[in-house]
C-alpha cells in the first residue's frame, strides 16, 4: 500500500504527462489535456470518498464532509492549467498535496469538524486568453462581458470557448458568496530562491504582488522589403522592438518593478514583407499598487512617443489589473504555527507570482504555504521540488487542518 506521499509523487508524474503537446508540457484553459487532467483529478477526489462535481469551465470540486456539515467549509486548492513548456509542480502540487493531506487524515480516522472543499481551478495562468484566474473568478460570480469577449490567438472568444469546448455533461456552477467559507489555503512551490538560500523547506506567504496585463498593438504599413527605402518605412516590428527595450529599461531603473513581454505576433509575417502590425503582451508587476500604476503611466507615455516618432498607431489595451493582496493575518498566524511545529521555522515571505488567493480574498480570508523549489526555477520544464520538501508541505498542511477548531 503506497503512502500518501508516494501516491502524491506518482500523481505529479501522471499529471505531468498529460499535455496538449508531445514535446513539452502545456495545458491551457479548456484544452483537451486540461480537461483530461481535470477528469483524472475528479476521479482521485472520488476515490477518496469526496462528493465531486465540476463546472462547465473545467474547474473540479471535491467535498469532504466534516462532523458538522452546517459549518462554513474550508477551501483548499490550486490550478490545473499550465504555461507553455511548463514544469509539473506549478499548480498541480497544491491540489495533489491537499489530496495527500486529506488521505492521511482519513487513514487515521480523524474527522475534521468542518467540511473541506478541494478546488482544482481550470485556469490561473491565463495563457490562452491573457486573462488570469479564470477558474477562481468564476466561482465568486459570473465573468464580466469584457472578459467573456477576450479572444485567444485563433480569434475564439472566451464565451464561445466555454459554450463549445466546455465540460458540460453533468456540470453544475460552483459558486461561493462572501462570508460563506472559513478560509482558503493553497500550497504552492515558491518559484523563487529565498527558501533555497535560507536552507528552509517551506514558509508562509505574507501577500501576493499586484499585476497588470495588457495587449499592445502597433500598426504601420506593410510594404515591399526590397524596394522600400529605410526612411520611408512604417515598420511595426522595429517600433515594437523599441517599445520592448524601453519597457526593460524602465523596469531596470525601478526594482522590484518587473515587466515582461512574453508573446508577440506579427502580420503578415513573411521575410520579404515589412511588418504591418505587431501585437505583444505586457505583464507588469510591483508589490506596491501606487508604483505599479505610476509605472504603467510612464510606459504608456514612452510607447506613445515611440509610436508617434515612427508614425505608427498605438492600441493600448488593458486586459486585467489585480491589486496587491495581503494574506489574512489570523489565518496566516495559524499556518505559521503549523510551519513552526513541523520545521522550526517562522519564515514569512511575499509572493511575486500571482495565485488564486488574490480572487478568493474577495470572499474569505486566505493564507498560503510555499515549498522550496530547486534554483527557484519555475515556468520551466526543469522545475523541481524534492520528495522531502513535498512531504514536509503535506505534514504542515495536515497539522494545520487537524488543529483547526470550529
Ligand atoms: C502565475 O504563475 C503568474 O504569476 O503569472
Ligand atoms: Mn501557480
Ligand atoms: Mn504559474
Amino acid at each position: 500500500m503506497p503512502t500518501p506521499l508516494q501516491t502524491a509523487l506518482s500523481r505529479i508524474d501522471q499529471l505531468g504527462r498529460i499535455s496538449d503537446s508531445p514535446s513539452f508540457l502545456v495545458r491551457t484553459f479548456l484544452s483537451p489535456a486540461n480537461l483530461t487532467a481535470a477528469r483524472l483529478t475528479r476521479q482521485w477526489m472520488e476515490d477518496l470518498g469526496m462528493q465531486v462535481s465540476h463546472a462547465p469551465d473545467g474547474t473540479v470540486r471535491g467535498i469532504l464532509a466534516g462532523s458538522d456539515s452546517s459549518a462554513p467549509p474550508l477551501l483548499l486548492g490550486s490550478h490545473i492549467d499550465t504555461v507553455i513548456d511548463a514544469g509539473k509542480y506549478d499548480g498541480a502540487l497544491g491540489i495533489i498535496a491537499a489530496l495527500a493531506a486529506l488521505e492521511g487524515i482519513l487513514a487515521e480516522k480523524f474527522t475534521l469538524p468542518f467540511p473541506v472543499h478541494l478546488l482544482a481551478f481550470s485556469d490561473e495562468e491565463g495563457t490562452r486568453f491573457q486573462t488570469t484566474y479564470l477558474g477562481s473568478r468564476s466561482i465568486i460570480g459570473p465573468l464580466d462581458q469584457k472578459t467573456l469577449q477576450a479572444k485567444d490567438s485563433h480569434g475564439i472568444t472566451l464565451a464561445a470557448a466555454i459554450a463549445q469546448e466546455g465540460w458540460h455533461g453533468d456540470s453544475v456552477p460552483i459558486r461561493y458568496s462572501p462570508g460563506e467559507c472559513r478560509g482558503y489555503i493553497e500550497l504552492h512551490i515558491e518559484q523563487g530562491r529565498v527558501l533555497e538560500e535560507g536552507a528552509e523547506p517551506a514558509c508562509v506567504v505574507s501577500g501576493i504582488a499586484g499585476q497588470s496585463r495588457l495587449s499592445i498593438i502597433l500598426t504601420g504599413r506593410a510594404d515591399h522589403a526590397g524596394t522600400t527605402p529605410m526612411a520611408l518605412r512604417h515598420d511595426a516590428l522595429t517600433g515594437a522592438a523599441e517599445c520592448i527595450l524601453a519597457a526593460e529599461s524602465l523596469a531596470r531603473l525601478q526594482p522590484p518593478l518587473v515587466i515582461t513581454v512574453g508573446k508577440i505576433q506579427i502580420h503578415p509575417g513573411a521575410s520579404n514583407s515589412i511588418p504591418q502590425s505587431a501585437a505583444f503582451t505586457i505583464d507588469l508587476r510591483h508589490p506596491l499598487d501606487s508604483l505599479r500604476e505610476s509605472a504603467l503611466a510612464e510606459l504608456h507615455r514612452s510607447f506613445s512617443e515611440i509610436s508617434a516618432q515612427r508614425r505608427l498607431t498605438l492600441d493600448w489595451l488593458p486586459v486585467q489589473d489585480n491589486p496587491a493582496i495581503p494574506c489574512d493575518p489570523t489565518l496566516t498566524k495559524k499556518l505559521l504555527q503549523s510551519l513552526t511545529v513541523i520545521t522550526g521555522s517562522s519564515a514569512l515571505i511575499p509572493s511575486g507570482a500571482g495565485h488564486d488567493g488574490v480572487i478568493l480574498s474577495k470572499i474569505c480570508p486566505i493564507a498560503m504555504l510555499f515549498i522550496r523549489c530547486r534554483d527557484g526555477l519555475s515556468h520551466h520544464p526543469d522545475e523541481y521540488a524534492s520528495p522531502e520538501d513535498i512531504g514536509c508541505g503535506i505534514e504542515i498542511l495536515t497539522h494545520f487542518l487537524k488543529s483547526q477548531k470550529l
